[in-house]
């Protein structure tokens, strides 16, 4: 095991989503002890037991909806009150689905913004003052690449990516002199279930086959593949620890060179 986050206390949101799921293996790995914030505790029992397999015996669930700030600010203190202190959050929730642009309506957009957006920005609130009082805490919120490279049936996702980049960077100042630092990490689409319905269904629009429609998007990207859940977990863990100790209110890109283009 390395022990890179050896006794740091970590809170993760999103954490039995693709790579919620993905980070919270790899911090296990790496010896931190995890608060989890779930909506459902119950359907998280599994992957609690996979982390105690992995080595990490002391993590806890929390219920958390992030639609509720008065449920984010209780769970954000009792993360504090169980754990003794909140070294780092990493902020995984949220996902906004897509559409034709004018068939988006005002009920829809807010249902997008609903959890990515304002769920971060309550995450964020509750948890300032508590590493502020710290003097110390480290923040990343996986973002996304489409803040630089929107696409356009999924634009709801691109400006919840780019209003809260916009956020980390103005927040990065506030929090600096206090010791805490904030970044993002922009992942472009990783391999998923999500991701193969999205190529059939963009398939089916165009005419094409499916994995005409992987090709097509794959090619826009200088590694000509998508990433794993892994792959963006260790990009997230390396800006959650202390090797990145002079960094802040940044955003590190993982779309195999996508946004070049
Ligand atoms: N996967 C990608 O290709 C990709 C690429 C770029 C950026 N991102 C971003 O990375 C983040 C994580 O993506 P993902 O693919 O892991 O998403 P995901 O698999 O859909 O997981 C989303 C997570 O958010 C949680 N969540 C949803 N509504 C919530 C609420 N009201 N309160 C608390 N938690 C809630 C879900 O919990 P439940 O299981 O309870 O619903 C789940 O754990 C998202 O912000 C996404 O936009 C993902």
């Amino acid at each position: 095991m390395s022990t890179l986050f050896k006794n740091s206390n970590v809170v993760l949101t999103g954490a039995n989503g693709i790579l919620g799921t993905a980070v919270a293996r790899q911090l296990a790995m790496q010896g931190a002890r995890l608060a989890l914030l779930v909506r459902e505790p119950e359907k998280c029992t599994p992957l609690l037991d996979e982390l105690k397999n992995l080595g990490a015996t002391r993590n806890i669930l929390i219920k958390c909806d992030l639609t509720q700030a008065h449920c984010t600010d209780a769970a954000i203190a009792e993360a504090a009150h169980q754990l003794g202190s909140i070294d780092v959050l990493i902020a995984a929730a949220g996902a906004a689905q897509g559409g034709l642009f004018w068939e988006i309506d005002d009920a829809a957009w807010q249902r997008n913004l609903e959890v990515k957006l304002f769920g971060t920005i309550r995450t964020l609130r509750a948890v300032s003052p508590f590493m502020i009082a710290q003097r110390k805490g480290r923040i990343v919120v996986i973002v996304g690449n489409s803040a630089a490279q929107p696409e356009p049936r999924m634009l709801p996702g691109a400006a919840a990516n780019a209003a809260l980049l916009a956020i980390i960077r103005g927040l990065a100042k506030e929090l600096g002199p206090h010791g805490v630092v904030i970044n993002a990490v922009n992942p472009g689409p990783v391999h998923s279930p999500r991701w193969q319905n999205l190529m059939q269904a963009t398939a089916t629009r165009e005419g094409i086959s499916t994995a005409e429609a992987e090709q097509k998007f794959i090619s826009r990207s200088s590694l000509r593949r998508l990433a794993t859940a892994e792959e963006v977990a260790q990009h997230v863990l390396y800006l959650a620890s202390p090797l990145t100790a002079h960094i802040t209110g940044s955003s590190l890109t993982v779309d195999g060179g996508s946004s070049s283009y």
